[in-house]
């Protein structure tokens, strides 16, 4: 069965369709969208996506009458850089795209924000379609029109907002995802209990583990539950001028962790944001925000589900506080210089602060 959730943002609305196999209704969901059928149907993807699945997504988006260009990126956040950027521009122009076209994103966030920029930049800006293939990006990346590649400074600093036009999310693709992904994923799926759904929440510590051991239907209801949960608040802030900042909660310190190890293999985005919801609710405690037993309820669920769930966990790659601090300045939610956090009063209840001594967070991040 598939699930649809609307995403309410005018004449820029879109639909997410959530279902174990909706990968072959690709070509004929796709084709709902489009006035005239593109010559060519550019599908960006990764070597491993389109390896283990572009054979599917061609057959039916050919079945449809579309013709599509598989265009294979190396994959990995190393990626979502200026120098691919650079490539894949050159090769949708190669391709003739006209800006009445189309652009498939097929992968994991990297490719959907790196795939999403380029359509954004490209002739002032191409349609595109976003078929995520990892949790993470069936539940984020995909929905909401964040697109950015990265830069020396940090993630996700150059970039634009540029809705799709439609998300259509296979859970069943989901099966050939390492474990690693899988539960990195999860991390953005426990994300949304915590800032707003405590029930949510509730219901992740009783279903999350059979979920990602595959239990097909509460993981289709975790992902549309995430979607629905995203779509909502992006359909009432699309351009983070208030509550969407919501949505980065674990991320001011996820992002600083990421951008200090330099987007290396010891901590996936999902890792650091887990790590960083953590971080977030044990500074929301010390703080007198959030009462202490909460901050370690949502530690013990993201231990027992696999997540790292302290800096001293990564051994001699720990970062020094001020380093940390030093990327944290960098995050995009600063306004005049100031640090600025998403904290917790509870479990389903995050707000955004800028009022954070900074000998607390010095402290936070010194802790054994
Ligand atoms: P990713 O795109 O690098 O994918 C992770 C790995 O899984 C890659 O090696 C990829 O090849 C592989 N893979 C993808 N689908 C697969 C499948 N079905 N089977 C087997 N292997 C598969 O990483 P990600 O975690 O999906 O995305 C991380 C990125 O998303 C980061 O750059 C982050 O900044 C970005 N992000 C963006 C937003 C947004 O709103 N735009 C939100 C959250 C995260
Ligand atoms: N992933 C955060 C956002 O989309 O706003």
């Amino acid at each position: 069965m598939t699930t649809s959730v609307p995403v309410a943002l005018g004449d820029r609305s879109y639909d997410i369709h959530i279902g174990a196999g909706v990968l072959n209704e690709c070509g004929e969901r796709i084709a709902a969208t489009v006035r005239t059928m593109p010559a060519k149907l550019p599908v960006v993807t990764d070597e491993n996506v389109s390896r283990l699945h572009y054979a599917a997504l061609a057959e039916s988006l050919g079945a449809a009458g579309f013709n599509p260009e598989p265009i294979v990126l190396p994959p990995g956040e190393h990626t979502k850089s200026f120098a691919y950027l650079e490539q894949l521009l050159n090769k949708l122009l190669d391709l003739e795209i006209e800006r009445s076209g189309l652009i498939v994103a097929f992968g994991g966030g990297v490719i959907g924000d790196l795939a999403g920029f380029a359509a954004g930049i490209l002739k002032r800006g191409v349609a595109f379609a976003q078929i995520p293939t990892t949790l993470l990006a069936q539940v984020d990346s995909s929905v909401g029109g964040k697109t950015a590649i990265d830069s020396r400074q940090g993630k996700n600093l150059i970039g634009v907002f540029h809705q799709p036009r439609i998300v259509i999310a296979d859970t069943d693709v989901l099966s050939t995802l390492p474990k690693r992904e899988l539960l990195s994923g999860y991390a953005e799926v426990a994300k949304y209990g915590l800032l707003g759904d405590a029930a949510f929440f509730d219901w992740l510590e009783r279903n999350a583990s059979d979920a990602l051991a595959g239990d097909k239907s509460a993981l289709t209801h975790a992902v549309a539950h995430s979607c629905k949960m995203k779509a909502d608040i992006v359909a009432r802030d699309e351009r983070e001028n208030g509550e969407r900042a919501l949505l980065n909660l674990g991320h001011t310190f996820g992002h600083a962790l990421e951008a200090h190890l330099e987007y290396e293999n010891l901590l996936t985005h999902g890792e650091a944001v887990a790590l960083g919801c953590v971080l977030a609710f044990r500074l929301s405690s010390m703080l007198g925000f959030c009462r202490v037993e909460e901050a370690l309820r949502v530690e013990r669920h993201f231990a027992n589900m696999g997540f790292m769930t302290a800096l001293a966990d990564l051994g001699e790659a720990r970062p020094a506080p001020a380093d940390l601090i030093r990327h944290i300045r960098q995050d995009k939610k600063n306004q005049g210089g100031q640090m600025t956090f998403v904290l917790v009063e509870k479990i389903g209840k995050a707000f955004v602060t800028a009022d954070v001594p900074e000998e607390a967070v010095i402290r936070l991040l010194s802790e054994e």
